[in-house]
């Protein structure tokens, strides 16, 4: 099945926040959005660096572990030889509640005081257009679109996420896939199991047998609520499919779903075939202990995992689709725009460029574990499980990531995780559902 042509591709995009208007509004001037007011002794846009003064580039971003670091590491290399004169400041900070809480909150401080970094690591679509584009924070990336060729190498459906009021907001650099079972082999054969477990019920019947045999089935970092928020996506898409899922945020399917509740359960009972010490384990921690020889079956995670394990030297690894959800491509980008009033715009927008360009994807891709977002990508540097990716990417049915930025608001997110963190003291479904429910009427999906 074709996803992208053969999905509910309306109601995927409507989801993300692009519609009608956006064609209506594309010949339009670009936003008039008010720029937020420099901060006292912050130097205006206006006041440029005189020549000799190449300036800085600050970037911030929460991608600080393995094949995180050195694919942004990538990217700076390309700029750095293009800009040697550019100070470039790798403003780096991962943690906090959410994908890049912390990042984020020090972000919002610095827009909000007019001291912008020239550019931020987000997710294309709501997270960036509800944060910061609807307040006027960004510049519109109409001109640079124009000017690179954007329009012609990123896939309409991207530019369209992209998009907010018929107007470009930040550069793609990559495709992440949220929904990939990674497993050992060498674990699952101790059970006699060649294959992964396609689906749940398939999933508990080899995690009873992986019990008995001693080895945790499940990599859980339950010190992270992201982790488990990310887990709970997963078996969302899996128990709900992929039009009711994309219908928990466009008002049309109700949290109070029993799809939503056979979910929550599913996440409960996993938690009892994980590491012992699961509570106190970190996403930080989490990919040591998967390659240990402790360490357990499978994990659920994001393809960065891959960039992650690649960075470890580690291989006695394979990936399946998460239980349920072959055929699905759980979706997020990563991206950079243009915050409005930055010190050094020039030094900026080129960032844009070398994020935007073959060169920096094809830099960066191979080694996150990611895909590009660029359709005219060098393949013969990407490596077999990235070359999967492609096909599925090309084939699959898409949905947009909750736990990354796609399908619905930063606030959601935030109640979501913290329902999910609560279970994850009290096991208590029902409570769980009943937080997710008012967090989905307080969020005002589909008005
Ligand atoms: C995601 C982000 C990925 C990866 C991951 C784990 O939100 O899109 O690029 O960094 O978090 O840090």
């Amino acid at each position: 099945m074709n996803g992208i042509e053969g999905m509910s591709r309306r109601s995927f995009l409507r989801l993300l926040g692009v519609g009608a208007t956006m064609t209506a509004l594309a010949a339009c001037a670009p936003a008039a959005a008010p720029a937020a007011a420099p901060a006292a002794g912050a130097p205006a846009a206006a006041a440029a660096p005189a020549a000799a003064d190449a300036g800085k580039l600050e970037i911030f971003s929460w991608w600080t572990s393995g094949g995180e670091v050195g694919a942004l590491q990538a990217l700076y290399d390309i700029y750095s030889r293009e800009y040697p004169d550019v100070e470039v400041i790798n403003a780096a900070l991962a943690g906090g509640t959410g994908q890049g809480g912390d990042m984020k909150a020090l972000l919002e401080t610095r827009m909000m005081g007019g001291q912008p970094p020239e550019s931020f690591q987000v997710h294309l679509g709501r997270e960036l257009i509800d944060s910061h584009v609807v307040a006027g924070r960004m510049d519109p990336l109409d001109d640079l679109f124009a000017e690179a060729g954007f329009n012609d190498v990123f896939p309409k459906d991207l530019l369209s996420i992209a998009s907010y009021e018929g107007h470009p907001w930040s550069v793609p650099v990559n495709i992440h896939r949220a929904n990939v079972l990674w497993y050992r082999p060498s674990k699952l054969e101790a059970v006699g199991a060649t294959e992964p477990p396609k689906d749940w019920d398939e999933f508990f019947v080899m995690a009873d047998k992986l019990k008995e045999a001693g080895i945790p089935a499940i990599a859980i970092a339950g010190a992270d609520g992201n982790f488990n928020g990310h887990v709970l996506e997963t078996i969302l898409i899996a128990t709900m499919g992929p039009d009711d899922w994309r219908g928990l945020f466009d008002g049309s399917v109700s949290w109070e779903d029993e799809r939503v509740t056979k979910g929550l359960e599913i996440l409960n009972k996993l938690w009892d075939y994980t590491l012992s010490d699961y509570l106190s384990i970190t996403w930080g921690d989490i990919n040591d202990r998967f390659v240990g020889d402790e360490g357990p079956a499978m994990m659920i995670m994001g393809d960065w995992t891959h960039g992650v394990l690649k960075s470890m030297g580690f291989t006695d690894y394979k990936w399946a689709a998460s239980p349920g959800t072959d055929g699905i491509f759980d979706m997020l980008s990563d991206s950079f725009g243009l915050p409005k009033g930055v010190q050094y715009r020039d030094n900026a927008v080129n960032w844009l460029k070398v994020c935007g360009s073959k060169e920096g994807q094809d830099a960066f891709n191979p080694i996150k574990g990611s895909i590009p977002a660029r359709t005219d990508a060098d393949l013969s540097v990407y490596d077999e499980y990235q070359l999967s990716a492609m096909d599925d990417w090309a084939s699959n049915t898409l949905v947009p990531s909750l736990q990354h930025g796609a399908a619905a608001k930063q606030s959601f997110l935030l109640d979501y995780d913290l329902a999910v963190n609560n279970m994850l003291a009290t096991r208590d479904v029902a409570v769980a559902q009943a937080d997710m429910v008012t967090a989905a009427e307080e969020a005002e999906f589909g008005k």
